[in-house]
């Protein structure tokens, strides 16, 4: 077996796991604030955050706010974004009450842990890391230290609370390998203070953006979960496709048509190619018209709550203090367990 479908039979045996028993499990997961989440990051992770609380887990997210500034200069409207993608996580039924949000510049422990983990990684394993390469290269700079030592500071994000689950997509899993081996390698040289955290991988395949591109904030080819219905029909409207009326699912070759399919297919819970069969012989036009329709009713709900909760921005600050808060407790303790290991304690 390759190494990738070996994390998706662990991630498959964890899953049934965490089931089984919930509250052995505390998952850790997170986003960068670069902009609003859109539908790929709802089907690929929101939801199964939400699926996961439901269940019982505890749910600690990182807003990681100082993964902003690790392929660009500044972090831009970074307080705008933050409380966005709060609203997203808020309408999408992550509850406040039940687990923790936060953000990496609120709590300096979390951030201290990246010191001890920097010593136990050389600098040819951060180079060798394909995400860090990947994202040196789209970001057409130089690359910067802490483009280079972010995955590190990850590692912090998800051992600073004892996570042990981390919902993730494929581009992350080096990061979880590396946390695994930091934690690893820190046992080994002071005593266990880490368990060893696992990787789950999301069941919903990849939603491709609307021009058959990855989903992505900086192509602009995702539908935001923020948008109007209005909005949500101009941006279909737009969706590049072909003259031919048969409808065929075909990635390679018709990528807006496929695109389409693939994204009202996802909110009707069926497969592409079966809903591209009963579409036949009726046009890219039809297809966009039950697409925005698909997009517009499943996100209906999630939208209006979405509108009720931004006219309460006292709200979400509330919100963020007490995450904040709370993750500055779960930080320091385990900054206290690594300092007396590492026997730094005066
Ligand atoms: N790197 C993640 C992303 O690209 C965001 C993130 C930051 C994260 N810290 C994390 C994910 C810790 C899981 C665990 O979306």
């Amino acid at each position: 077996m390759d190494s990738l479908s070996t994390t998706q039979s662990n991630s498959e045996r964890l899953a049934r796991a965490v089931v089984e028993r919930p509250e052995a499990y505390r998952v850790l997961t997170g986003d960068r604030p670069t902009g609003p989440l859109h539908l790929g990051h709802y089907f690929g992770s929101l939801a199964e955050r939400v699926r996961l609380q439901r269940l019982g887990v505890e749910i600690v997210v990182v807003i990681a706010d100082y993964q902003v500034i690790t392929d660009r200069d500044t972090a831009g409207n970074v307080r705008q974004n933050v409380h966005e993608i709060l609203l997203d996580y808020l309408a999408a039924g992550l509850d406040p009450e039940a687990c923790t949000i936060f953000t990496h510049s609120a709590v300096p422990a979390l951030n201290q842990l990246m010191l001890p983990f920097l010593s136990l990684v050389s600098e040819a394993e951060l180079h060798r890391n394909p995400t860090v390469k990947a994202e040196s290269a789209a970001s057409g700079r130089a690359l910067s230290g802490l483009l280079l030592s972010y995955p590190v500071h990850q590692a912090a994000d998800i051992l600073f609370c004892q996570g042990n689950v981390v919902p993730v997509g494929k581009d992350n899993l080096p990061h979880i390998e590396l946390t695994r081996l930091i934690a690893r390698r820190f046992n080994e040289r002071y005593g266990e203070v880490f368990r060893l955290p696992e990787a789950l991988l999301s069941e919903t395949p990849e939603l491709p953006g609307l021009d058959g591109r990855k989903m992505s904030k900086s192509y602009g080819n995702g539908i935001a979960l923020r948008l109007s219905a209005e909005e949500t029909a101009a941006l279909i409207r737009r969706t590049p496709t072909d003259s031919e009326r048969r409808i065929s699912y075909q990635p390679a070759t018709r990528p807006g048509i496929s695109a389409l399919l693939d994204t009202a297919a996802v909110c009707l819970g069926l497969s592409p190619r079966l809903l591209a069969e009963r579409l036949a012989d009726s046009g890219a036009g039809k297809l966009k018209e039950l697409t925005t329709e698909a997009v517009n009713e499943y996100f209906a709900p999630l939208r209006a709550r979405r509108r009720e909760l931004a006219k309460h921005p006292e709200l979400l600050s509330e919100v963020l203090q007490r995450g904040n808060a709370r993750a500055n407790q779960f930080a320091e303790q385990t900054l206290e367990r690594v300092r007396s290991a590492m026997g730094m304690v005066y």
